[in-house]
């Protein structure tokens, strides 16, 4: 064993399992698969058991997130890779358009990126693919009448939300900030916006760590979740004034901006968990007045200074924290294990004709979650 990425393989056993069945079985036999997921040690043994399975791989990463240890392994092992690590928006959109150009039958994409851009210019003998993530489903759901092929969505199968959404992303969240900050969580104060299952998760765990959590939800209904789970709910101004850590999962855009710049307490630290580098304002905050200076105090940490003296901590630039600072892991390898094995299973079943052509934008079918869930059990 040479590397991480065989690490990781290695431990991934159920897509390991995958993989061998797909080099006898070759569901993607003469089919494109154009991906556009974040191209990390994980994802790398995904992209290969899809190879294994008879397919051109033709692959891109997400914005920031792509690292080029992968890059190099994947492209050493016969994948098409577009591009490498970039957080330049421009050199993305053109990564994603040449993988499109290739125009594979199979897309499996992380944030909508390819399939958005599949609808700007559609193509013959498209059959369908996978979306990951929630902020995929999200973006695509007001274009779903454009499509006449099955998009499944990963995040939509329940395993996906209690694997990795809720138990891996707090537990990730959680060891980056340490990673990152190398500072204590016992009795500090964190404030998490959004309590979907990625937001219960934070939470959990930085209350686990003996942290005092604040959760600031939009929908009242998941806000009374938070406190009959015992979190307080209180409301945003004085969770901000007071937070030695603000997190963003939500999902949705300028969750924190420029205008929460006076209530931020000397020494807070920002960070976003989302998908998208948008929840926090970062060209806000940075271009504005009362920012006097922004200095890179750590790896991974830059350091604002306020025009009252005050500083206040970004992580990563606002990117997901989980993935995009330094040396980075990402979810646990057993929840992306389930999650990529649910990938492959889904993108088999639209090659092999199984799912219907109105099938767009649905949770994983049963069968498959069931399927996935016993194999899973079956190796502990
Ligand atoms: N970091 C990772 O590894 C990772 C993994 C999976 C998903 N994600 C991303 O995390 C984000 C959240 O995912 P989820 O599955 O929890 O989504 P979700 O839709 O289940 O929950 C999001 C919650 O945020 C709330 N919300 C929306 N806008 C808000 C605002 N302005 N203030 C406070 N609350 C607000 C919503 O009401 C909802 O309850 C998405 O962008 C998703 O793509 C990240």
């Amino acid at each position: 064993m040479n590397s991480r990425i065989e690490w990781v393989i290695e431990s991934s056993r159920l897509v390991a399992g995958i993989t061998s069945e797909f080099a006898r079985t070759r569901p993607f036999d003469g089919l494109t698969i154009g991906t556009g997921i974040h191209l990390e040690p994980k994802t790398a043994g995904l992209l290969l058991a899809l190879a294994a399975g008879g397919a051109r791989v033709v692959a891109t990463g997400n914005l920031n997130s792509t690292q080029q240890e992968t890059v190099d392994y994947l492209l050493a092992h016969g994948i098409q890779v577009i591009g490498g690590p970039t957080s330049d928006p421009e050199v993305h959109d053109a990564n994603l358009r040449a993988v499109l150009a290739a125009e594979p039958e199979l897309l499996l994409d992380n944030g909508g990126d390819l399939f958005a851009r599949y609808l700007e210019n559609p193509y013959p003998g498209f059959i369908g693919g996978t979306e990951e993530t929630t902020s995929g489903r999200t973006r695509l759901t007001p274009l779903r009448d454009r499509f006449t092929a099955p998009i499944l969505v990963i995040n939509d199968s329940p395993i996906k939300q209690f694997a990795e959404n809720r138990h891996a992303v707090g537990q990730s969240v959680l060891e980056s900030y340490l990673r990152l900050t190398n500072r204590s969580t016992q009795g500090k104060r964190v404030a998490v916006f959004g309590y979907g299952s990625c937001g219960e998760g934070v939470a959990a765990n930085f209350r686990n760590s003996y942290a005092q959590v604040s959760v600031l939800e939009a929908d009242p209904v998941k806000r009374l979740e938070a406190c009959l789970d015992g979190f307080d709910v209180s409301d945003r101004a004085s969770a901000l004034s007071t937070a030695d850590v603000i997190i963003t999962v939500t999902g949705a855009v300028d969750v924190v901006t420029a205008a929460d710049l006076p209530l931020f307490k000397s020494g807070a630290i920002l960070m976003n968990a989302g998908h998208f580098p948008l929840e926090i304002d970062v060209p806000g905050i940075l271009s504005h007045p009362d920012v006097t200076s922004v200095d890179q105090s750590s790896p991974g940490i830059e350091t604002l200074t306020l025009a009252d003296g005050r500083r206040v901590h970004l992580a990563a630039r606002g990117h997901m924290v989980n993935l995009a600072g330094p040396a980075p892991l990402g979810n646990s390898i057993e929840s992306m294990d389930l999650g990529f094995a649910l990938q492959t299973r889904c993108l088999e079943a639209i090659a092999r004709d199984a799912v219907a052509p109105n099938s767009t934008l649905v949770p994983v079918p049963r069968d498959i979650d069931e399927r996935v869930a016993s194999d899973f059990l079956a190796t502990r």
